[in-house]
C-alpha cells in the first residue's frame, strides 16, 4: 500500500524540478484546499495533499511525452485532444505514477486522470481534486464570499456549481468544451 505522505515529499521535490514555479505554487495551494475538503467530508487529508502536488506535474511535459504516456491509459482520445496535448496532462500523470512510482489507488489515479475534463460517475477524491484545482486561493477571481458559500455545499452541489461556473466562462471565451460535461452536469 502506498504511504502517502512520504510520496507526496518524493513527487514535490519532483514538481519543484519539472514545473515552472508560478506551476508549483499553484500545485501547493491546491494541496491545501484539497486537504481542507477532505477534512470537510471525512476523507483521507494525506490523499488530499498528494493529489495536489502530485496533479499538474506532467503539464510541462513535451507534446509527445504526453501522447504516449496518455494513450497507455487505454481511454479514447477526442480531436480536442490531438489538437492540444497539453490537455493530456492529467491522464499522462496518471499513467507517469502508476508506472514509475508504483501507485495502484484507483480513486487516486482517476482523480489525477480526470481533473482536466470531469468525467460521469467521478468518485469523491476526483470531485475534491477538480474543485481544489479550480478555486484555490490563487484564483483570484474568486471572492471570499463566493467561496464562503461554495464551500458549505454538499459535495456534489459544489462539484455542480463548479463545474456550471467554469462551464459558463470557457463558453463566453470560445474555448472547446469537453463532450461529457454537459451530461456531467445533470448526473450530479
Ligand atoms: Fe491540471
Ligand atoms: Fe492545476
Amino acid at each position: 500500500m502506498t504511504d502517502y505522505a512520504s510520496l507526496s515529499k518524493v513527487i514535490d521535490e519532483f514538481v519543484k524540478n519539472h514545473v515552472k514555479k508560478s506551476r508549483y505554487e499553484h500545485s501547493v495551494r491546491v494541496a491545501e484546499c484539497a486537504v481542507m475538503l477532505c477534512r470537510k467530508f471525512g476523507l483521507d487529508e494525506t490523499k488530499g495533499w498528494f493529489l495536489g502536488i502530485a496533479h499538474d506535474m506532467c503539464k510541462d511535459f513535451d507534446r509527445a511525452e504526453l501522447l504516449s504516456l496518455a494513450e497507455k491509459d487505454g481511454m479514447p482520445v477526442y480531436d480536442m485532444e490531438r489538437e492540444k496535448p497539453s490537455l493530456f496532462h492529467g491522464r499522462a500523470a496518471a499513467v507517469y505514477l502508476k508506472e514509475v512510482y508504483g501507485v495502484d489507488d484507483r480513486d487516486i489515479l482517476e482523480a489525477i486522470a480526470v481533473h482536466v475534463s470531469g468525467a460521469v460517475g467521478m468518485g469523491d477524491y476526483a470531485k475534491i481534486l477538480y474543485i481544489a484545482d479550480k478555486t484555490e486561493a490563487g484564483r483570484d477571481h474568486l471572492s471570499a464570499e463566493y467561496r464562503k458559500e461554495l464551500y458549505a455545499l454538499p459535495l456534489d452541489a459544489m462539484m455542480r456549481k463548479v463545474l456550471t461556473d467554469n462551464y459558463g466562462y470557457i463558453k463566453s471565451q470560445g474555448y472547446s468544451i469537453y463532450p461529457g460535461t454537459e451530461k456531467l452536469i445533470q448526473t450530479l
